[in-house]
């Protein structure tokens, strides 16, 4: 169902609602950007066995927990259903099963307590988490809190990162959005989720690679191509606060980490591809990186040190396309801002590269909170709050195939 946005209807206190996959998130959120509470319950480890998501599991873990993670937002958020003003909530894309018990789940809360329902689509939610109180711009390193809270100019690109989709947008302002490219087969975070098991990593495989792919020593000279000098010293700053201290993600090591006669030269064996690097689309395709590792995982008996190197060099590529394509389109459209939001976006090592002054200039680059990165109904209720579309709730149906 196409959705027209009646923009400047605000509600103050929106509750949204969030279960397309394995999490169930509800949260309340004041003003469009103030998170009054925010509970996420995950169904990820009964799916860790499996490596993925099995929807018929998801779906019941989803009925089983959103009345108590309902209850448990209200009581923390600390305020009663006369002050709720909407309800929001994510009727697509996802999972079937999962979507519709968050879809009947605000039907019934809106019908009962008389309040206006408020759709919205999952993928645009994950760019709204950057409207969120503890967005961080990453060039100018502020993190909003209160009065301070960081502005989106327009035009922005948006790059929405997860398990199920990679999609590039061109944003002229609120709800005016042009699809500029996606995958056309993988998703990143999908393909982060398949490499992880061909390495015998758990699900999700994003932050298992992450952490291994810190384990890798560079060889010299790629190691000096990364310059961690720049990294560093982006660091500290006083108003970065807590929150995303880049000392943390990048700790400063305290003498270099290896001499020459440590290093096993060896080591450096493997080389990925780099896919759709070049070209004048703004197309993804992951699964070429994945089937290489897929290959080399045939080919070789991987020892710890070697899936160290294949994780390194896989973010590596993900980061680099990804990168790539985002700054191209922002120069190619001239934009003021990059957000970028989904699972994915939770990478330090993207957070760290799409934010290289080196590489984008003057432009400012937003995550979200890396908590709100990953699914969570506060994205679903800033983004009903920018983007409000009432709709009878009686009429509202999933739609698990829901794109831009
Ligand atoms: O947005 P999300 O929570 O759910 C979907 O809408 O799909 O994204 C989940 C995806 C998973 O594929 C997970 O492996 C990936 O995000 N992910 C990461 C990281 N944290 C989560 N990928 C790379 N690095 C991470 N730190
Ligand atoms: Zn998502």
């Amino acid at each position: 169902m196409p959705l027209n946005y009646d923009l400047h209807i605000n509600f103050m206190n929106i509750l949204g609602i969030e279960s397309t996959c394995d999490e169930t998130g509800i949260a309340l959120v004041k003003d469009g950007k103030q998170i009054l509470s925010n509970v996420v319950a995950s169904s990820v480890n009964l799916h860790k066995k499996y490596g993925g998501v099995v929807p018929e599991v998801a779906a019941r873990e989803q009925v089983k927990v959103i009345i108590p993670v309902l209850k448990e937002t209200i009581a923390q958020a600390d305020v009663s259903v006369e002050e709720i003003d909407a309800i929001a909530c994510a009727y697509g894309p996802g999972l079937i099963g999962s979507l519709l018990v968050g879809v009947e789940t605000a039907k019934t809360l809106a019908v009962v307590w008389n309040k206006p329902l408020i759709p919205v689509n999952h993928l645009i939610g994950h760019i709204y988490a950057n409207w969120l109180e503890g967005t961080t711009d990453y060039r100018l390193r502020t993190t909003a809190v209160d009065s301070r809270q960081s502005t989106v100019d327009f035009p922005a690109v948006a790059l929405i990162v997860s398990g199920g989709h990679t999609d590039l947008v061109l944003m002229t302002g609120h709800g005016k959005f042009r699809f500029l490219g996606g995958t056309r087969d993988d998703a990143a975070g999908e393909a982060f989720d398949k490499v992880a098991r061909i390495l015998d990593l758990p699900y999700p495989g994003g932050p298992e690679i992450e952490k291994l792919a810190k384990n890798y020593k560079l060889p010299r000279p790629e190691r000096s191509r990364y310059s961690l000098s720049s990294l560093h010293e982006r660091t500290d700053t006083p108003e970065l606060g807590s929150m995303y201290s880049l000392s943390r993600i990048h700790p400063r090591p305290k003498s270099p980490r290896y001499s020459a006669s440590e290093y096993n030269f060896k080591q450096n064996k493997f080389t990925l591809p780099k896919p759709m690097t070049s070209g004048d689309n703004f197309d993804f395709s992951f699964s070429g990186i994945k089937t290489a590792v897929f290959n080399l995982s045939k080919k070789f008996s991987l020892s710890f040190q070697d899936k160290t190197e294949i994780a390194y060099k896989f973010q590596d590529a993900v980061c680099e396309v990804l990168v790539k394509k985002t700054h191209k389109s922002a120069s190619k459209y001239h934009v003021k801002s990059i957000v970028v939001g989904g699972g994915v976006a939770a990478n330090s090592e993207l957070r760290s590269r799409m934010s290289d002054p080196a590489k984008n200039g003057k432009l400012n680059v937003f995550f979200p909170e890396k908590e709100l990165s990953i699914d969570n109904g506060a994205m679903i209720a800033v983004c009903a709050y920018y983007l409000s579309k009432k709709v009878p709730p009686l009429f509202l149906k999933a739609d698990p195939s829901l794109h831009f």
